[in-house]
């Protein structure tokens, strides 16, 4: 056994059977495709670029991947490459933000900086993100035809400068005072939407190159990934921290602008807001200052709030899946937009 289950342990909460199941076969042929293709020499910096790997997560962008192309009548098989391709560019982008963030643990595990230190775990990220590349070419061996497999790299490469531009955008909000809904909803998409879009418009291009095809499994994954990181700024003040396998509060130390912060400082009195912005990127602050912070961000409302913002965003994700053809794989993909707002994990 190479790793702890991924895919499933923890998704209980809101998913049927049918699409557990559905995950954890997924999980299951796309960690076999990452474990044969991800190894070599020195063995130390193989361990570390694996290591949040083996350590779980939920697998919901390769999921989504494969979803994608067996709803347009694809064979999993043949959307491997992609979906492998899509989870190590997320792990990557994990193992970097860990350091940005300076967080001590994620999926249960200590982070890859914690264990190796930034320098091994920045190469460790390098790793992960050259060897996306490489993988997804074998969707020629597949049965994919160099055109799309070449339209997936650079489909690819674009949500991977996105993303960069989102986390920078994610830490220079850190040092200002106030961030319209706006600019948050930008960087989130940018952050996190962006690959989301990416891995539905590559299952996509498993079968298909039809503009009409691809802009609404682009337009699905976009607002999928937005109530996805909505629900991350929720479940990061309100979550039970053994079940996200991450540190509570960690985004009030950082001084992040989630929207529930944004939401906060706009709607308490002065008093509330001064105090608030006392913890806000307070890098020393005691949990109980944290716990504070977090209690009059809760009083203000912002959680209402921000779950209606993630159900619209569900619901437009819902809409722009009408156009594929119904069938129990644009069932399971419903599901998963559903769960994306609600889940505890
Ligand atoms: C974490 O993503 C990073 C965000 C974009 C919020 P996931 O919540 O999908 O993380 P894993 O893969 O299940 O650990
Ligand atoms: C999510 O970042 C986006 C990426 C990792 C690219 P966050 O910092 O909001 O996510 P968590 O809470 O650490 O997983
Ligand atoms: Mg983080
Ligand atoms: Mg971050």
């Amino acid at each position: 056994m190479n790793s702890r289950e991924s895919g499933v342990e923890g998704l209980s909460e809101g998913l049927s059977e049918r699409c557990k199941r559905y995950i954890a076969r997924v999980a299951g042929l796309v960690d076999g495709f990452i474990y044969a293709k991800v190894h070599g020499d020195p063995e130390d910096i193989y361990d570390a670029s694996l290591h949040l790997i083996r350590a779980g997560g939920k697998r919901l962008r390769p999921v989504i991947v494969v979803a994608s192309a067996e709803a347009l009548g694809e064979e999993a098989e043949k959307a491997l490459p992609f979906a492998a391709a899509v989870e190590l560019i997320h792990n990557f982008t994990l193992v970097h933000d860990d350091i940005m963030d300076r967080d001590e643990f994620r999926r249960g595990v200590p982070t890859v900086h914690k264990l190796w230190g930034e320098p091994m775990a920045i190469i460790a990220g390098d790793l992960l993100f050259a060897k996306a590349f490489e993988v997804l070419v074998d969707a020629r061996d597949k049965g994919v035809p160099s055109q799309r497999v070449v339209e997936a790299a650079r489909v690819l490469a674009k949500a991977s400068s996105i993303i960069a531009e989102g986390q920078s955008m994610d830490m220079m909000f850190e040092e200002e005072e106030e961030v319209e809904v706006e600019e948050y909803m930008r960087m989130v998409y940018k952050k996190t939407g962006a690959l989301f879009e990416a891995a539905a418009v590559l299952g996509g291009l498993t079968s298909t190159d039809e503009d009409n095809v691809l802009s609404a499994l682009s337009a699905y994954g976009r607002n999928f990934g937005i109530a996805f990181q909505i629900r991350d700024d929720i479940l990061g003040l309100v979550g039970d921290e053994e079940t996200i396998g991450k540190p509570l509060y960690s985004d009030i130390r950082e001084g992040k602008k989630t929207l529930l912060v944004i939401y906060a400082l706009s709607k308490l009195d002065e008093d509330a807001r001064e105090k608030i912005k006392m913890t806000l990127g307070k890098r020393d602050a005691t949990r109980e200052e944290l716990e504070e912070a977090a209690e009059l961000i809760k009083s203000s409302g912002a959680i209402d709030y921000a779950e209606k913002l993630a159900e619209y965003h569900v619901s437009q994700a819902l809409n722009a899946l009408k156009s594929l053809p119904s069938n129990e794989y644009r069932s399971i993909l419903e599901e998963l937009a559903l769960y994306a707002a609600k889940r505890v994990k």
